[in-house]
């Protein structure tokens, strides 16, 4: 059986990390391992005939090691988190069919995959969930997910890929309200400056045809998040591509033209932001 995938829409954005993230593993087996992107990607109702042609060309090969090692970043953030708070709540917001919940799973943390209805119901076929695992179907913007949430041991968020297609005022508003619900917990989340959003509309979503969705959200100066919320103890900041592990000697020349050029014209960054307060991490749950 093979599982279908509405075509020009925000869900569709899905299929470029999946399918990134099992390019990778073809091409960079010594960076990147994932095979449950490759099990999913043939489980799916898609032609990714044409997606592998643009993918396997050099600046096609970038992207994917753009979002294999955006996987990689958000994952070390939440391994991080977990050494102070092992029982605390995973929560992936706009999860798609990331499993990275599998990856960082220490046996005692709870884990939360947030998407729309649809790409849920998908979900919950491709990627059931496992022990202490949900798969939530919520709109991120209804707060109402908030209170699925056991953060009694602590909450790490993380959003990959998913920010960009949101209006800055409801991305403002979301944050918001997580800092002030959840004290002490930690956001992870990638980001790049104007020019890089409307290069990736152009790019990454013209080119894949998903024409009906833009890039909207894109922060040229990261540190102005600070002035968003008095429940942010502290916004900080680390390349993408250089700031959790250094790819650049293991890539090729046009490959460091491009990290060179994410670093410092398009403000690649994974943003990470602690909320205020001291939180909780009991292993009570
Ligand atoms: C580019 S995909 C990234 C998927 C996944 N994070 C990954 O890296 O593989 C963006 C995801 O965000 C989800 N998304 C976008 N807007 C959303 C919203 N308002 N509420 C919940 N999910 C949303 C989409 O359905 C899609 O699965």
């Amino acid at each position: 059986m093979k599982y279908h995938i509405e075509k020009n829409s925000v869900q569709e954005t899905l299929i470029i990390p999946l399918f990134g993230r099992m390019i990778c593993s073809e091409h960079y087996p010594e960076l990147f391992s994932d095979p449950s992107a490759d099990r999913i990607c043939s489980m799916l109702d898609y032609d990714f005939s044409e997606k592998r042609k643009l993918m396997e060309s050099q600046a096609g090969l970038f992207g994917a090691l753009e979002v294999a090692q955006r996987q990689y970043d958000l994952a070390w953030e939440v391994r991080d988190y977990l050494r102070q708070h092992p029982c605390a709540a995973v929560v992936n917001l706009g999860c798609g069919l990331d499993d990275t919940f599998s990856k960082v799973d220490n046996g005692k943390c709870l884990g939360y995959n947030i998407d729309m209805p649809d790409v849920i119901s998908l979900r919950n076929d491709l990627l059931p969930p496992g022990e202490r695992e949900k798969n939530l179907a919520f709109d991120l913007n209804d707060e109402s997910w908030m209170d699925e949430i056991d953060a009694s041991g602590g909450a790490v968020f993380f959003a990959s890929g998913v920010f960009y297609y949101f209006e800055t005022e409801a991305v403002r508003a979301l944050l918001r309200k997580m800092a002030a619900r959840f004290p002490g917990g930690v956001l992870a989340f990638d980001c790049c400056n104007r020019r890089g959003a409307r290069m990736m509309t152009k790019t990454w979503l013209k080119g894949a045809g998903i024409s009906d969705v833009s890039a909207l959200f894109s922060l040229d100066e990261p540190k102005q998040l600070e002035n968003w919320s008095q429940d942010f103890a502290s916004v900080r900041t680390k390349s993408y591509m250089r700031g959790y592990r250094d790819i650049y000697p293991k890539v090729n020349p046009f490959h460091k033209l491009m990290i060179h050029f994410c670093d410092s014209l398009v403000k690649m960054v994974i943003v990470q932001i602690t909320f205020s307060g001291k939180g909780e991490a009991s292993c009570d749950h």
